[in-house]
């Protein structure tokens, strides 16, 4: 991957970088410990220049997440929601782009990429966590919004495992799934620990619940039109009487469904190609979309390590992940 920074600071950078804790090879390039995050080089780089030089709109809206959480599915959703009176159906962007291509990932942004879009609100998707963006945005003096998205750590561990895999540089040896389930627990995962990362969500959305919508993957699963609804109203363009009669809801929801997305050709052939240069292929960002295929890579054992320390970390603070963390059988 290629730096983001061009000036000086690249080599005051780089010293922190040979001083951080890391972990070579396992995730296709090195991960440092940065400000207890686990971060790629150019995501350490991206965080400073958020920290250092993010101006803010106090009608910007970000879209936040753990990889592998839904952040595609949110995308797209959160895109469509927007522009719905823009862009018909018939002739939309997203049949052209894929989801990674409506708005920006600030996460290995350089300043000038921040300008990306005139219009209001602005969108822009980020992994960090909520501890590392900087209090000029999460202040809620400071207007700006937040979606999270969470999802069950085991199905989050088996997305982020087949994602790894494909896009493994090939002269790498083969990646072993116990070492990777390890790594997780141990909260050594690309934007980890998992845990810390809901939790700075959770409790923020708790403190500032009009300024942070919290969502679970598996809820939107259940009942995509009701969070159409309400990721519309959070995001300040409520769905009519009117568009609710002629089906909207129901259209935005069928558009963002992993099925029609697949179906397009920008998904199945297109890449996605990161300010960094990294490029990744657009079908990457889609597999099953199904609650519980950790069912198809867990063993019993790992299973219940996995529970076993959600249910620790998120105990007593109200949230519950997957459909065991609350009264785990072997707390
Ligand atoms: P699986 O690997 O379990 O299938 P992210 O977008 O945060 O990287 O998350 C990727 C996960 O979301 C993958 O899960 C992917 O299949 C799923 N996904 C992508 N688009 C989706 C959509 N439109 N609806 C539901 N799930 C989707």
């Amino acid at each position: 991957m290629s730096c983001v920074t061009t000036d000086d600071s690249e080599q005051k950078t780089l010293q922190l970088l040979a001083d951080l804790p890391r972990v070579d090879a396992t995730f296709g390039d090195t991960l440092y410990l940065y400000q207890g995050v686990w971060l790629f080089r150019d995501a350490v780089f991206g965080a400073m220049q958020i920290q250092n030089h993010f101006n803010h709109h106090p009608t910007d809206i970000f879209l936040t997440s753990f990889m592998k959480s839904g952040t595609t599915w949110l995308r797209s959703l959160m895109f469509t929601i927007l522009n719905r009176s823009r862009f018909d159906f018939s002739d939309h962007p997203l049949l052209r782009k894929g989801p990674h291509d409506c708005f920006p990932v600030l996460d290995t942004c350089k300043p000038e990429d921040y300008a990306v879009t005139d219009n209001s609100p602005r969108l822009f998707a980020t992994h960090f966590p909520h501890k590392m963006l900087p209090s000029s945005i999460t202040d809620p003096s400071s207007g700006c919004k937040f979606v999270y998205v969470c999802r069950d750590p085991k199905d989050v561990l088996v997305s982020m495992w087949h994602f790894v895999v494909k896009l493994r540089p090939k002269e790498l040896p083969p990646l072993s799934f116990d070492e990777v389930f390890n790594l997780f627990c141990e909260g050594v995962m690309i934007y980890g620990p998992y845990w810390d990362h809901v939790l700075g969500f959770w409790n923020a959305a708790f403190q500032s619940p009009e300024k942070i919508l919290f969502f679970k993957y598996e809820e939107m699963k259940r009942d995509p039109e009701g969070h159409v609804k309400k990721l519309a109203e959070f995001m300040g363009v409520p769905i009519s009487g009117q568009e609710e009669e002629d089906g909207m809801v129901k259209k935005i929801v069928e558009f963002c469904s992993i099925e029609h997305l697949t179906s397009l050709e920008v998904n199945k052939n297109g890449v996605y190609k990161a300010n960094t240069g990294y490029i990744v292929p657009n079908e990457t960002f889609f597999r099953k979309g199904e609650v519980g295929d950790w069912k198809c890579h867990l063993t019993e054992a790992m299973k219940d390590q996995i529970d076993r320390i959600t249910h620790d970390k998120l105990k007593g603070l109200g949230l519950t992940i997957g459909a065991t963390n609350e009264g785990h059988p072997m707390t």
